[in-house]
């Protein structure tokens, strides 16, 4: 068993997936052209905005909304730790500073109270990220920005498709920046990302900073870059996104049998889904307080897992100038060295799942 497979599978997809590469051959249309623009439609009526601009990844993604809402050197940005690099990268590199909160113990979300006492007169954003594909307190979290004026952008990289009280994350907050790197569950052959966003405002800044920040042809009007996704890749997605719907119901069929074989298990704790909220399981993730031990056990059965995030972000060496040392963030803490995510995925069979819930069992019993 593989812990991810992905390999087109879907002989239709291949095929209109073969007719994009076709066309671009024939056309020469390697840059912009109409698959970028179908796809940028598409992609924000799916999502619920008005735009949706396209860009090279999910961390331009981030960054480019960072840099059109002018966060800058003195600025502070709170954000989780339980996250990949990218997410407080970003912040850091525009010179701002990340303000690390601890998370959920139950849900591995950002905890609001936490960001509620991390703002200051500094603080310009609250950046949410919608772990494992679950989707984050928004209400509170946008009611907290409202009061002081912040700016809310959402990290939904891991959450395509996963909907908050009827809205689909990505339409939540001021904008949001999403990831179609190969292992998500919309994704690419290669490097791309999407920002989402209701504001004209920002989606015409972007739309200038992921093109050396030109108004027309070589005439820039501010400093940018070359942050553009290519045509096959939108092309790519354009042709994916019929399946990304049942692609998403397919991985909630098997997490409800992952839920309803493991849930009795005592010594495994699985993430919580908070209410209102319909996940997308970019990951299966659990609890064990041997997880170490666990992985290992499962591998030996031959049952691949992976631990995500091995080392949170404030503990990482990038990130020590800020001193927030082992113990700041418990909950974080704890999560990382006891996460271990299952494999997960509309390439799985509901067999496979069983299987693995079998193996999880048995393991289990074997360490104790
Ligand atoms: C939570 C999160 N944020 C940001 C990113 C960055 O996306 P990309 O790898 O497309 O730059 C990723 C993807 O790896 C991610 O998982």
């Amino acid at each position: 068993m593989k812990f991810m497979d992905l390999i087109v599978k879907e002989e239709e997809l291949g095929k209109e997936i073969e007719g994009v590469f076709a066309e671009i051959m024939k056309t020469g249309q390697y840059v912009g052209g109409h698959f970028v623009d179908e796809f940028e439609r598409a992609f924000a009526s799916w999502v619920g905005t008005e735009h949706a601009i396209s860009v090279s990844s999910g961390t331009d993604a981030l960054k480019y909304i960072l840099w059109a809402l002018g966060i800058k050197k003195g600025d502070e940005v709170i954000t989780p730790s339980l996250t990949f690099i990218a997410t407080a990268e970003t912040i850091a590199l525009l010179g701002a500073k990340p303000v690390f909160v601890d998370v959920n113990p139950e849900t591995f979300l950002i905890d609001p109270e936490s960001v509620g006492k991390a703002v200051t007169e500094r603080t310009k954003a609250i950046l949410p990220v919608h772990i494992f594909g679950s989707v984050a307190d928004m209400d509170r979290i946008n009611a907290m920005a409202a009061k002081h004026g912040l700016a809310v952008i959402e990290d939904a990289a891991q959450a395509h498709g996963a909907s908050y009280k009827g809205k689909k994350a990505g339409s939540l907050g001021l904008s949001a920046a999403f990831s179609f790197y190969p292992t998500k569950n919309l994704s690419v052959f290669g490097e791309a990302g999407a920002v989402t966003t209701d504001s004209r405002e920002i989606a015409d800044r972007i739309t200038m900073l992921k093109n050396h920040g030109q108004k027309d042809s070589y005439y820039s009007v501010f400093l940018g870059e070359n942050g553009r996704m290519d045509a096959l890749q939108a092309g790519i997605l354009l042709k994916k996104m019929k399946y990304i719907d049942s692609w998403n119901q397919k991985r909630r069929e098997l997490a409800s049998i992952y839920r309803e074989r493991l849930s009795k298990v005592e010594e495994i704790k699985i993430q919580k889904i908070p209410e209102g909220v319909e996940p997308v399981y970019h990951l299966f993730v659990v609890l064990h307080q041997e997880r170490d031990r666990l992985k290992e056990e499962l591998k030996r059965m031959g049952i691949p897992s992976r631990i995500y995030y091995p080392v949170p972000l404030h503990l990482q060496p990038v990130f020590s100038y800020l001193k927030c040392n082992r113990g700041c963030l418990p909950n974080t803490e704890r999560i990382s060295s006891q996460l271990l995510a299952l494999p997960i995925g509309p390439w799985m069979s509901k067999e496979d799942v069983l299987n693995v819930c079998k193996a999880v069992k048995k393991a289990v019993i074997n360490l104790k």
